[in-house]
């Protein structure tokens, strides 16, 4: 095969491989925003995508996607489970994610991703031109950087966090701080979302290695120096806002409002089901706001989707049983017949109907207790048709340090936060559009492409 002059290296593959009960097999589109990120970065760049494709102990051969390469990498069971679903998920996630849940530390889990990250270094090694550009994606693969930099010294390397990266109070529980630190720094530049990851991550150079760090440049060898920036990550907004307004999204739109019974206003959530959402908090003040009356179950209605994550992770399905509690016990006393309070769909859908979503949601409800960046508050703000929606997002999402316009919540704050989806929902339409008009040139103006130049750029021009 080929040698490519660009590679990125995910633990995610942009299609995920998945059998059916009757045996065929079919990819569908992976979940999450990585993906949502970076496929149109690939679709425009070519090159090599490396990643796994989604099922466990299945071998499949690289094929052609969307003009670039996809380059898969197997993991067998036992590796699911413990570099996949426990040292990243139960391990990294929760603890980047500022303990929201408790992270566990399991050496067998630690090996595994010792032994997970050098297959994808040694994939990446083996798909890269003399000279290229590798770009190494997220905490499942934190290794990679410095061990395909021993593979392949001539390659520039590239490593982006898509997640916080956590203040050092927490980092440093990890018993394998030192590998990960060194794992990080064996990239030419390190991205991460927001300033205060960036700021983090060298804090705790300085704090745990006796290297030179000249503001956001550290010097790790004679020959090697690894530079830390922020790079807020954004969306294909042309493309979202393209898609919202086909015929068949707008078709399918008002298809959507029919079969809601045309409610007056339709508050709107889409999350992966996923504890650093922030679901329970958002779920209980929608939920007091319905039973207070404050919201009129015959003309409001919450509508959220939760995507399946993480199933078999202890936490996901202790989360996925909480939410399934709370929607039944307020639907079962707020709501008419025929007529939920909350319209709760445990499911993924396709971008189409996101978009559909998208179009007719009056307030979008963007409330985790930590997220990286959420593309989602993104996607609102690109797909809502006219100016007069409303987005509510958590002070505690990246996405918050750009969309300032935003109403903006502290979604801990179950009675702030009631107030603020009420003013959402209430505020004069000249108010509302005033923030949207802002939130919209926002979007444009920091796209996926403006983050891929700017990182891949700066990437280039080190010396
Ligand atoms: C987040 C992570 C991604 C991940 C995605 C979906 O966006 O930053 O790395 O791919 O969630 O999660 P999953 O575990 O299904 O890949």
């Amino acid at each position: 095969s080929q040698l490519a002059s660009f590679v990125v290296v995910a633990n995610r593959l942009p299609v995920d491989r998945v059998t059916a009960s009757d045996g065929s097999v079919d990819w569908r589109t992976s979940p999450g925003g990585l993906v949502t990120a970076l496929e149109p970065v690939m679709r425009q760049r070519g090159g090599a995508w490396i990643g796994w494709h989604g099922a466990a102990d299945e071998q499949v051969a690289p094929f052609e996607h969307d003009g670039y390469s996809v380059v898969p990498v197997p993991l067998s069971a036992a590796e699911y489970e413990e570099y996949y679903e426990g040292f990243s998920n139960a391990t990294l996630w929760p603890l980047y994610h500022d303990t929201v849940a408790f992270p566990e530390f399991h050496r067998e889990w630690w090996d595994a991703y010792v032994t997970v990250n050098r297959r994808f270094a040694e994939a990446a090694a083996e798909a890269a031109d003399e000279g290229a550009t590798v770009w190494v994606q997220d905490y499942q693969l934190q290794l990679v950087p410095q061990m395909l930099r021993e593979l392949r010294p001539d390659l520039r390397v590239g490593f982006f966090l898509h997640i916080p990266f956590p203040p050092i109070e927490l980092f440093l529980q990890l018993p394998w701080r030192t590998e990960i630190l060194e794992g990080l720094l064996g990239a030419d530049l390190v991205g991460f979302q927001v300033p205060g990851g960036a700021a983090n991550f060298l804090r705790l150079v300085r704090r745990q290695t006796g290297l030179k760090v000249e503001r956001d440049r550290v010097q790790v060898t004679d020959s090697h120096a690894s530079v830390s920036r922020a790079y807020p990550i954004s969306i294909d907004t042309q493309g979202f806002a393209d898609l919202a307004n086909t015929p068949e999204v707008i078709a399918e739109s008002e298809a959507l409002l029919e079969e809601l019974g045309h409610p007056k206003r339709i508050f709107l959530g889409v999350d992966r089901l996923d504890y650093t959402k922030g679901l329970r908090q958002r779920i209980r003040a929608m939920g007091e706001l319905f039973e207070e009356g404050k919201l009129n179950p015959a003309e409001d209605v919450f509508l959220q989707v939760a995507t399946p994550s993480r199933e078999r992770v202890e936490e996901y399905k202790r989360l996925r049983d909480d939410i399934d509690l709370l929607v039944g016990r307020i639907n079962s006393e707020v709501g008419g017949i025929g007529r939920p309070a909350i319209v709760y769909r445990h499911a993924g859908f396709p971008r189409q109907t996101m978009a559909a979503m998208y179009r007719i949601a009056d307030v979008m409800v963007v409330t985790p207790l930590r997220d990286g960046m959420n593309l989602v508050a993104k996607e609102y703000v690109a797909c809502h048709p006219n100016t007069g929606g409303a987005l509510v997002l958590s002070e505690f999402a990246g996405a918050a340090l750009e969309l300032k316009q935003a109403y903006l919540v502290n979604p801990y704050d179950l009675n702030g936060m009631k107030a603020v989806l009420m003013q959402a929902a209430t505020d004069p339409l000249k108010a509302r559009e005033r923030r949207m008009r802002a939130l919209k040139k926002q979007v444009k103006a920091n796209t996926i492409d403006h983050w891929a130049d700017a990182f891949l750029g700066d990437l280039a021009g080190l010396d």
